[in-house]
């Protein structure tokens, strides 16, 4: 839950300004995956020297920090190593001393950034503990700084690569790593397992390799020749200690013949053999590495990298379990552009008004209106084994879970498959019953929501084809899952999810109609909601155009009001939860979203001239029904907010104030019924002068369970 960010220079001369400036940019951007606190280590002045600076806040307080010190940024380094953070506190409130990098003692001699969660900290805590380490942090990660000096006490001649794994085969958890050290200078370890890692890598020439050809070497073959030499030294000093490899009283573990596994790797040469010049940055997230270099190389669960002398080597923690030896060098196709803010006071608001095209991106080449076809080439060689399953479950947490609770009835009327949506959190603590032929949807923006991740661990285990429909390429979700959609959303970075929603909505819609496809009966229906789709994207610009409106509309109702209740019936009481949900988080305004039809039963003891009160009344199957709740709360003097299509004269000005919204086939309505919702979130904010895009207590990749 929170961003980590690096860089490395070798053989590119650059002076402690540009590296400080690089950290700091990069922590800005993933400032969205938490923001209570920041801080970097980088080089000092001497040899074995390290500057650490950690402030609470945002990204710009410690920017303010650096400001004010006496800071030689004129120093000029060939070579340095510089690791930050961006903190979203999970262990240990917000504080300066809380703040990573966390460090193995006074010296700084292991500084370490990392995002996830050691679960057995307290172990680890304890047995240094009793070494003679003091602790100074309430963290989980400081553990990992003290592990890695007590290792290296007992082992000064470890190379850095065996050394780490040597201490990440120790932590449980969740993990994406950063770890620098004044004994291996210029050198970084980057580790993953759950917790998302991606490294960009600039050369000063055009880069010949597209790959890392990251090779793992397992038993049967011969260790590369300049690694070879240590390794028989690191194997006696096994032998010698009784088989703790690394950990002499055995307290570590037992030794694991993997950790001596060795891997190969490529550096990146000039034409005449020598290192490349090479400039490597390393991040939670590609949206912070894209203004540096679009070559890019995700990590993946277990794997080391060490990045030494202008080389990568990747090493795999486990010994390889035949996922892939060979780390691509990807090409990323985010430009800047889309990570600034633009004309927009916030990225919510740039985000909110990025939907037209968005979702014209999620349809891009998929949708072929004209010849009514859908295609979705991630699910091609999957779609009839999912025609066959016993049930469809869609399983996310938060937003994703609303547009999950959105699409639920066009899968079942396109399908005629049981469809079941589930929380993430609840379908474990539950334990739900999971089987074979069941097919579970996980839908996701990030792709690294630890809830729905464990869910999809626990589907995999048991036999089920698992689907992804995620936005982030490259993140956890996607890749584990068997095959999946990509919504194309692009970069969300505003916390409240705004985009990703609408997108998400689409992309599903489009996954209910390739499935509905081999059924004649559904013909004309999905021909209809093709249409629909096509005329979507016009159908936003419209609603979009009515934000001065809204905003007016929010100075003049919610102002100084406590709580706010959200109506709707059928899919539209999913645009209720997502729409009252969107309100909470960014406004802090008490928002209750209700099923129309459950009013009677509880809730209209609430209602009175005062309540505010917003009511989703578009024309569906349900419109007659919805209007009973209407009347009910005009009876009790209420005098909602209608959310209604244009003209509809069931609701007098008289009576309700109307927002009015184009008219779309009924299962696509919600795509254009959420957006005034959002606008009304965004503007309640705005006008409690609330931090938009880092509401408080948030963050926008929730890794944590
Ligand atoms: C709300 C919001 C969260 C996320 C939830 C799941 O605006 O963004 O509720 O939807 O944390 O996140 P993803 O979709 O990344 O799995």
């Amino acid at each position: 839950m929170c961003g980590i960010f690096g860089y490395v220079n070798y053989l590119v001369e650059k002076d402690r300004k540009f590296i400080v400036d690089t950290l700091i940019n990069g922590l800005s951007r993933l400032e969205y995956r938490g923001y209570d606190s920041a801080g970097f280590a980088i080089d000092g002045d001497k040899k074995n020297e390290v500057y650490a600076f950690k402030e609470v806040g945002k990204v710009v307080k410690l920017r303010e920090l650096i400001d004010q010190d006496k800071l030689d940024l004129t120093k000029v380094f060939d070579s340095h190593c510089g690791i930050a953070h961006t903190r979203w506190a999970t262990h240990g409130p917000p504080s300066r001393i809380n703040c990573h990098p966390h460090r193995s003692d006074p010296n700084w001699e292991f500084a370490i950034v990392h995002n996830g969660i050691i679960t057995n900290y307290k172990e680890l805590k304890t047995l240094l503990e009793s070494k003679g380490f003091r602790f100074e942090t309430e963290t989980d990660t400081e553990c990992i700084a003290k592990l890695a000096k007590y290792l290296y006490d007992q082992h000064p001649n470890v190379g850095f690569t065996d050394l780490a794994k040597a201490v990440i085969n120790e932590l449980e958890g969740a993990y994406g790593l950063l770890i620098k050290s004044v004994h291996y200078p210029h050198e970084v370890i980057a580790a993953r397992k759950g917790s998302p890692l991606v490294i960009g890598v600039k050369t000063q020439k055009r880069m010949k390799v597209d790959f890392v050809d990251v090779e793992y070497a397992d038993d049967n073959q011969p260790l590369p020749a300049e690694t070879a030499a240590q390794n028989v030294a690191l194997k006696k000093t096994a032998a010698s200690t009784g088989g703790g490899f690394l950990s002499p009283n055995g307290l570590l573990g037992a030794a694991d013949k993997s950790l001596l596994h060795r891997s190969q790797s490529r550096a990146f040469m000039t034409d005449d053999g020598m290192p490349m010049p090479t400039e490597f940055f390393l991040s939670s997230d590609p949206s912070a590495i894209v203004e540096h270099t679009k070559k890019v190389m995700y990590l993946e669960d277990d794997d080391i990298a060490h990045i030494h002398e202008g080389s990568l080597n990747i090493h795999r923690l486990k010994k390889a379990d035949g996922s892939s030896n060979v780390r691509a060098i990807q090409t990323l196709e985010l430009e800047l552009q889309q990570i600034m803010k633009g004309k927009f006071d916030h990225f919510m608001q740039k985000e909110i008004f990025e939907q037209p095209e968005s979702v014209v991106n999620t349809m891009r080449g998929r949708l072929d209106n004209p010849n009514k076809t859908v295609t979705l080439g991630g699910l091609r060689s999957y779609i009839s084994t999912i025609r066959r399953c016993r049930r469809i479950i869609f399983i996310a947490c938060g937003t994703s879970y609303h547009s999950c609770m959105a699409v639920r009835g066009v899968f079942e009327e396109l399908t005629e498959i049981p469809i079941a949506v589930e929380l993430a959190s609840d379908f474990l603590d539950r334990q739900a019953p999971v089987f074979r032929d069941d097919t579970c949807v996980f839908v996701s923006q990030s792709g690294e929501t630890a809830d729905s991740l464990m869910a999809l661990r626990y589907c995999l285990e048991r036999g089920a084809l698992t689907v992804g429909i995620v936005n982030v390429v490259g993140s956890s979700i996607s890749i584990l899952t068997h095959c999946g959609v990509h919504v194309n959303a692009g970069p969300e970075i505003g916390v409240a999810s705004t985009k990703a929603y609408t997108s998400q909505f689409v992309a599903m819609v489009m996954f209910a109609l390739s499935l509905g496809e081999d059924r004649a009966s559904k013909q004309q229906r999905r021909e209809e909601i093709m249409d629909g789709l096509s005329k979507i994207s016009d159908q936003i610009k419209s609603v979009l155009e009515q934000d001065q409106k809204i905003k007016t509309m929010c100075e003049n109702t919610f102002k100084n009001q406590k709580s706010l209740l959200l109506l709707g019936r059928g899919s539209q009481y999913s645009t209720a939860l997502e729409g009252a949900l969107k309100i909470k988080e960014i406004s802090y305004l008490h928002c209750e979203a209700v099923m129309s039809g459950e009013l009677k039963h509880g809730v209209l003891a609430l209602v009175d001239e005062n309540l505010p009160i917003i009511m989703i009344l578009t024309r569906d199957d349900l419109f007659k029904k919805s209007l009973n709740a209407y009347q009910q709360v005009i009876a009790r003097g209420g005098k909602p907010i209608v959310i209604c299509n244009p003209g509809d004269e069931e609701f007098p000005n008289t009576q309700a104030e109307k927002i009015e919204i184009p008219k779309t086939v009924d299962v696509l309505q919600g795509i254009l019924n959420v957006i005034p919702l959002q606008l009304i979130a965004y503007w309640l904010a705005v006008m409690e002068g609330l931090n938009v895009d880092f509401p408080r207590n948030l963050a926008k990749s929730v890794t944590v369970e």
